[in-house]
């Protein structure tokens, strides 16, 4: 059956590691053994330039027609003092499709251990997933106001918007390690002390997995110390966007991290956790592997194409391993020669 992916490559890299992991999807499936239909949409700052808009209507309506939604970045100075700027065009698209379970894996290959500026002994091994609340928290919350001498955001959570972040967490941690910690600051905020109650809640209809819970300053701490004591991790949305970058510190770049975002019965939509890399943009240096990776996430996660997810994933870190590598983790490889690269290890 046809599979319609909405492809949204945005600003800055977004465009360059966009085709890089289009093109190696299309080389993996070079004999069309999966039927895929891709059209491009304009988003972020370039929709800007083209309609005065980061989601044109037309934009929205593809993806809510999408069986999946491919997002490479957005954002950029140019587009900082726009009236809408790319970063509120994204929070309008997760919010319009619901997006609130992001799911952000941070697993450290032995490939990247000499390039992780952590001791090997301590992020060998590592391998966790942020379970990030999308759609809410002070991201969302009203009121807010930005006037010249004072501003205020409002951090809000209903309790129905944690059970079901709660759920995925821990049937994420079902098909893994069984351990869940829920991460907060129940000791100052009235959102995390409900955040906190209703973790609890939810952990007696998962009795085969275990429930912790830590403040996000110790928490932050603890990702560096002891990175492999780690499992699921399910938090709010402002601590798991800090989370989930300060978590790419471990295996050496934010360029090889991916992520899904799913609603509850809408498409998904697959982006790399990091932005437009303005300082790199334009280059053919960016590290597409989150953007492939997320390619890999979306096979898996919205079509059930195992086969070829897996296929990708390990040409994927086969070329890291035999060290094709961009800048970022101290290689010299450009985007393009990596993207070969790959294609070559699939054709093995
Ligand atoms: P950034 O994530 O774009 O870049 C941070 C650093 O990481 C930079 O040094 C960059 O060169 C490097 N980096 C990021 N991705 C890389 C890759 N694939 N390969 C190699 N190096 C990579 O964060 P920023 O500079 O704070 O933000 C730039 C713009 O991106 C801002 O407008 C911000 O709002 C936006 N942003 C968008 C998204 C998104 O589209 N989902 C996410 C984060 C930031
Ligand atoms: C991310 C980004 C976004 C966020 C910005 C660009 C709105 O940092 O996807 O992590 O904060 O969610
Ligand atoms: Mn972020």
């Amino acid at each position: 059956m046809v599979k319609k992916i909405v492809v949204l490559a945005g600003d800055g890299i977004g465009s360059e590691i966009m085709e890089s992991a289009l093109t190696i999807l299309k080389a993996a499936n070079r004999n069309d053994e999966y039927d895929f239909q891709f059209s491009a949409h304009a988003f972020g700052g370039s929709a800007i330039d083209l309609t005065g808009q980061p989601l044109p209507d037309e934009t929205l309506q593809a993806c809510q027609q999408a069986d999946a939604i491919l997002l490479g970045a957005i954002g950029g100075k140019k587009w900082e003092h726009a009236v809408q700027t790319p970063e509120a065009g994204l929070l309008a698209l997760r919010k319009a499709l619901n997006l609130y379970a992001n799911i952000r894996p941070v697993k450290v290959s032995d490939a990247l251990l000499d390039y992780s500026p952590i001791k090997r002994e301590i992020v060998q091994g590592t391998d966790l997933v942020v379970v990030r609340e999308l759609t809410s928290g002070i991201y969302f919350g009203q009121p807010r106001e930005l006037a010249d001498d004072f501003a205020y955001d409002t951090n809000r959570y209903h309790e129905k918007e944690i059970r079901r972040i709660m759920h995925q967490a821990f049937q994420i941690a079902r098909s893994r390690r069984k351990q869940v910690l829920s991460v907060d600051k129940a000791n100052v905020l009235a959102t995390s002390k409900l955040w906190r109650k209703i973790a609890n809640e939810i952990a007696k209809e998962y009795p085969d997995c275990t429930l912790q819970h830590q403040y996000v300053d110790s928490a932050a701490m603890k990702i560096i110390q002891q990175p492999t004591s780690f499992d699921v991790i399910v938090t709010e949305n402002l601590f798991g966007d800090i989370l989930s970058d300060e978590a790419s510190v471990l295996p050496g770049t934010l360029g090889v991290l991916p992520s899904a975002s799913h609603s509850e019965n809408g498409p998904s939509l697959y982006e790399p956790i990091h932005g437009s890399a303005p300082d790199i943009a334009g280059k053919n240096i960016a590290n597409p592997v989150s953007m492939i990776l997320s390619v890999v996430l979306m096979l898996r996660q919205s079509f059930g194409y195992y086969d070829l997810a897996d296929k990708i994933e390990q040409a994927c870190f086969a070329t890291m391993e035999s060290g094709v590598l961009t800048p970022d983790l101290n290689g010299t490889a450009t985007t393009s020669a990596f993207t070969q690269a790959v294609i070559a290890k699939l054709e093995r």
